[in-house]
């Protein structure tokens, strides 16, 4: 795999909603085999974003380049067929169909082609999900909700995609069930699959993620690799106040206790040239994060793939871990959000017009 090369390029996207415009335009980059997430407020545009770089949503203007083609006009199934699988909000997963129905309405563009690629694809999501195996004549409403959210990981590989955008997966699920996602998230992008994730649970996305995109009013206002975020600056964008410093450091801590895949590794090594970096970043303490590095590396080697333990977590407070970074920034990436418009119009019909941007 050529990891590390940018796999989704969204630049300068806007997008909206008649003459509410919600994408003030829209840049980051998700490099392959990366696992990323998206973070903001409600309402900052995040499941509308993944809209339009799924196809769901038109831009109307900026671009998205997947694997090097523009996808930017294409249609959903075309984005589809260029390796892309969205798992929406809310799952959506068909509550009369069996979930072996559920499952091949992910294959829609790839039965057409190939039926035998079909079968070993089946067999290939019902062996990573034995549960749904188990059920694979049962009607999909008759699962629990960590079971819906499983199917719904589920259709997404059967198209068996290089990224898939996932919308809060872990949204009215309990703590144990979200532990269960964690692992079958993670596994899938150890798997070689890149991750686009958005996720209202600050938490589990600052543990699972490689990079975070924090989104305001339509635009990233800050990102950065998740060891090198300023947790405060994280907090303070997200409105949560001390409380989430907390969760953040918690979620840092728990990341460096339990080390890397050597995946994540490999992953880390070729993001020191990410522009990214931490406000405060001095050459000691790009010295002593190599240190962390290197530690992290040790772990690596005696990675068995249990769940990680908190309980493991070192004592030592969560400073923002920096890699070398020959190319680095001096800043993280901070603009000016967009002033926040009138509240928007739910309902307001969709526009494929580039113009009606009044603000
Ligand atoms: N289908 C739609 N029609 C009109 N406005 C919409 C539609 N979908 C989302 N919006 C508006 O776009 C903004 C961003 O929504 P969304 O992307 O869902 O936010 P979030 O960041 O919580 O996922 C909100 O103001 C929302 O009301
Ligand atoms: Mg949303």
């Amino acid at each position: 795999m050529n990891e590390g090369r940018p796999l989704l390029e969204v630049r300068d996207l806007r997008a909206g909603f008649g003459a509410n415009t919600v994408l003030h335009g829209l840049t980051y980059t998700v490099h392959e085999g990366e696992f990323a997430s998206i973070l903001g407020l409600n309402g900052a545009g995040k499941s509308v974003s993944l809209k339009v770089v799924g196809g769901v949503v038109p831009a109307w203007s900026g671009t998205i380049t997947l694997d090097g083609a523009d996808i930017t006009s294409m249609g959903a199934e075309q984005r589809v067929q260029h390796g892309l699988a969205h798992v929406p909000q809310g799952r959506q997963v068909f509550p009369e169909l069996t979930i072996e129905q559920n499952l091949r309405l992910g294959a829609y563009t790839l039965r057409r082609r190939e039926r035998g690629l079909y079968d070993a694809r089946l067999a290939s999501v019902l062996e990573r999900f034995p549960r749904l195996g188990e059920r694979r004549e049962q009607a999909a409403g008759t699962l629990s909700g960590g079971e819906q959210a499983m199917l719904a990981v589920g259709r997404a590989l059967m198209s068996d995609p290089k990224l898939i955008l996932v919308d809060e997966a872990t949204a009215g699920l309990a703590p144990r069930v979200i532990e269960g996602l964690f692992e079958i998230l993670r596994d899938v992008n150890r798997s070689g699959v890149t991750i686009l994730m958005v996720e209202q649970n600050v938490t589990f996305a600052l543990r699972i993620s490689d990079q975070v995109h924090i989104m305001q009013r339509g635009q990233i206002v800050y990102d950065g690799e998740v060891e090198a975020l300023d947790r405060d600056r994280v907090a303070a964008l997200l409105g949560v106040g001390r409380l989430l410093g907390s969760h953040v450091e918690a979620a840092a801590s728990a990341r460096s206790a339990v080390g890397e895949t050597p995946q994540r590794t490999k992953k880390a090594a070729r993001r020191t040239t990410r522009k990214a970096t931490p406000k405060k970043a001095t050459p000691k303490k790009a010295a002593a994060s190599k240190k962390t590095a290197t530690s992290k590396k040790a772990a690596t080697s005696k990675e068995t793939g249990t769940p990680r333990k908190k309980a493991a977590a070192p004592k030592k407070k969560a400073t923002p871990k920096k890699k070398a970074a020959p190319k680095k920034k001096a800043a993280p990436k901070v603009k000016a959000a967009p002033k926040k418009k009138a509240a928007p119009k739910k309902g307001a019909k969709t526009s494929r017009t580039s113009g009606g941007r009044a603000r």
